[in-house]
């Protein structure tokens, strides 16, 4: 049998995403159950974190497993040994393996390797989990996926998965970036085979007939020498009173106030984003409760 690995949002059938999100409600609404007795998730961090860290711990606590946190200095990947082999040799231990790196590559190697399921909990190019608490978030708020949504800022890791996201399920959505900061082409090509429509800008104010306007930091992790030139090229980009007019808002936060986003947008009755920080946890146990033997 071959592993199923969780890598972007893509990796899952249209029909799967939508069995994940069912679940992922079902699991908001039961109480917490023992299904994953004696499964242990090994969650490997380059990059810090604190939603996906204590999420997905607090995550196999409820279902009844274990997680067990490592950054690079706690192993021998610190030293130098392999992906390849620390993939290898952690399949013989644990039932599944959450990994947040630098380089998708890496990602990708691990799950070459490993004979047990590999979530994806971030690299430079996607945050897929992110997305499934995402589309839950955006279906409780809206009860549908018959909404339209933007996405102003980055063409960052959330920013494609989130394209994708949209895109199987079949919300259009209008994405806004500065110019040499977009959406890959590969991803748009991944999403074009699915029902949403994806429409590109550079100009942020096309965003306003969205139901639904999403942001993320402009300096993300690993990217601080680039801090000066970004925040120049996202003049213009922030969401703040003056760009919205009473959209839903969300951030996958950590946000920078004063950057992407003001304050005042952020404390505002109309962002969600403590209800999507929540919901990375319901998604992420129907994720775990799947992919798991
Ligand atoms: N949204 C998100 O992934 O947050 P953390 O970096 O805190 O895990
Ligand atoms: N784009 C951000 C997301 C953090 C959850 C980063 O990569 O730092």
């Amino acid at each position: 049998m071959t592993t199923t690995h969780f890598l972007d949002v893509d990796d899952l059938s249209r029909t799967e995403l939508l069995n994940t999100l069912d679940r992922a409600e079902e699991l908001k609404a039961a109480e917490p159950s023992g299904q994953l007795a004696d499964k242990t998730l090994a969650m490997l961090f380059e990059k810090e974190s604190t939603r996906t860290r204590i999420s997905f711990e607090t995550g196999m606590t409820q279902l009844g497993g274990h997680a067990i946190f490592l950054s690079p200095d706690d192993t021998q990947l610190g030293r130098g040994e392999p992906l390849s082999d620390t993939a290898r040799t952690l399949s013989r231990y644990v039932d599944a393996m959450m990994v947040r790196v630098f380089d998708h590559a890496d990602a990708v190697e691990m799950a070459e390797y490993a004979n047990v399921p590999v979530i994806n909990g971030l690299t430079d190019d996607a945050h897929p989990c992110q997305t499934v608490a995402d589309l839950l978030t955006i279906r409780e708020e809206f009860g549908s996926f018959d909404v339209r949504a933007a996405w102003i800022g980055d063409g960052n890791n959330v920013a494609q998965s989130f394209v994708l996201g949209c895109a199987m399920v079949g919300i259009d959505l209008t994405v806004a970036t500065p110019e040499g900061y977009g959406i890959e082409d590969s991803v748009l090509d991944r999403a074009a085979k699915f029902d949403g429509e994806i429409d590109v800008t550079t100009d942020p104010t096309e965003a306003d007939a969205a139901d639904v306007v999403y942001t993320d930091v402009w300096v993300s992790m690993g990217q601080e020498d680039e801090r000066a030139e970004k925040l120049q090229a996202f003049e213009g980009f922030q969401l703040n009173q003056s760009l919205l007019d009473g959209q839903a808002v969300l951030h996958c936060l950590p946000a920078h106030r004063g950057e992407e986003i003001t304050d005042r947008v952020l404390e505002s009755d109309r962002a969600l984003v403590w209800d999507q920080a929540e919901n990375r946890l319901h998604a992420q146990n129907a994720l775990l409760t799947t992919l798991i033997d």
